[in-house]
């Protein structure tokens, strides 16, 4: 018997897990059993993507293999060097990425092999995420290939792949605390696209292929894309209250705003407005801080809404350089980790997820033969 339908899978507990906690109540995240305050203040990508893969805290000898590894790992195969040059230059950088992700399956079918061993496919497309991204930004903006530049931290790597130059400290720090907290999320829409393909006993590949496709979508890894639009459309602080009560009136969505688990404001949120302070005040461009700021006063009055991670991880990116159109593709190579950690957990546990809808349609029509029909 069905039982009663959650749209959109809304408290609908799916499954047990040991990796990610939202309270959101709180406002509380923890990555298996710590705050993601302390992670954020304190740790690096690197020792997160441990903590989340094997469950616990790195020694400083497990913290440096894993570092270099992530190294050694971040070179693409030259066959999809290849086809990422054959691919459009007007292509959306996501489509991008789920193309060579899911090509990468094909060059290297042993990886993603569902089964421990599958932490080897996880790390290798955590590595190897920023330079297929990077490859395919030179190309599309008629840039010679980057030489390896070794010695560089995941974060550092990522904006030197993206932008061909290596970061300052501050700005390497800030990038490296927006990847942190975008590692894991819980059953997000991606993570869980992951898991169910997981759970047919499909490879890790075929599973963050699927992944891609889900954070590409506006209402998930797209909006921090349309918070700096809308940004654009306001232009001045002044001119916040009249764009953002225009949209509201119109029923629109403030993009960087809501979330399905968070009542209160999202604590990603919270750490990244700093990091957009700080980093406009070392770049003497405040202007997005404030302009965000003003927004959020308004819609926080006309809607009672918080924001989430996406109202700001935007500003940080765009201080740096870094394109719009590459902001969500920076998102999936922190989530990455997550959704291979959860892939993994998969395999441990396995049960098919395999839900059932309740059928709201006719049972009983009478079949009229095709030429029959009018
Ligand atoms: N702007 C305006 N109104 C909103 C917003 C928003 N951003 N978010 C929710 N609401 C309103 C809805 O219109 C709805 O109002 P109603 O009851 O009067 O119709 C009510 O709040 C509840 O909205 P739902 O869509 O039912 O809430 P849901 O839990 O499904 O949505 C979501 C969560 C998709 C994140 C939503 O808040 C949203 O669309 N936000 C904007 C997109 C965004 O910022 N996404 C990033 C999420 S974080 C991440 O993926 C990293």
């Amino acid at each position: 018997m069905a039982g009663e339908v959650q749209r959109g899978l809304e408290d609908v507990v799916a499954l047990e897990s040991r990796i990610c906690f939202i309270d959101g109540k709180q406002g509380r995240l923890i990555y298996r059993g710590y705050d993601i305050r302390d992670l954020a203040a304190r740790s690096t990508f690197e020792e997160v993507a441990y903590l989340l893969w094997y469950g616990r805290l790195p020694t400083a000898a497990q913290l440096g293999e894993l570092a270099r590894r992530l190294e050694s790992l971040r070179e693409i195969p030259a066959e999809l060097a290849r086809l990422i040059d054959l691919l459009p230059a007007s292509a959306g950088p996501m489509d991008v990425l789920r193309t060579a992700v899911s090509a990468l399956a094909l060059l290297e079918p042993g990886e993603g092999t569902p089964g421990p061993t599958s932490i080897g496919g996880a790390q290798r497309l955590t590595a190897a995420l920023p330079t297929i991204l990077g490859a395919f930004h030179r190309r599309r903006g008629h840039l010679p290939p980057l030489e390896p530049r070794p010695g560089l931290s995941h974060a550092a790597y990522l904006v030197y792949a993206l932008l061909g130059r290596e970061p300052s400290e501050l700005e390497s720090r800030a990038i490296d605390v927006a990847l942190i907290l975008h590692a894991d999320h819980d059953l997000n829409a991606s993570t869980f696209a992951a898991r169910v393909t997981a759970s047919t006993l499909s490879d890790l590949y075929s599973a963050v292929t699927s992944a891609v496709g889900t954070l590409k979508g506006p209402l998930h890894g797209g909006a921090n894309e349309r918070v700096m639009e809308l940004l654009d459309e306001i232009g001045a602080a002044e001119r916040a209250e009249e764009v953002v009560r225009a949209k509201l009136e119109r029923h629109e969505r403030i993009m960087g705003f809501g979330h399905r688990v968070y009542k209160v404001e999202d604590p990603r949120a919270t750490i990244l407005r700093e990091w957009s302070r700080k980093v406009g005040e070392a770049k003497g461009n405040l202007r997005y801080y404030h302009l965000l700021e003003k927004v959020v006063e308004v819609v926080h009055r006309e809607k009672g809404l918080y924001p989430n991670i996406d109202l700001y991880s935007g500003s940080v990116y765009s201080l740096l350089g870094i394109p719009h159109d590459l902001f969500t593709p920076v998102f999936a190579s922190s989530r990455v980790v997550g959704w291979t950690a959860h892939v993994l957990e998969e395999y441990d546990d396995l049960r098919l997820i395999r839900p059932t809808s309740r059928y709201v349609g006719p049972t009983d029509l009478a079949y009229v033969p095709v030429a029959d029909r009018a």
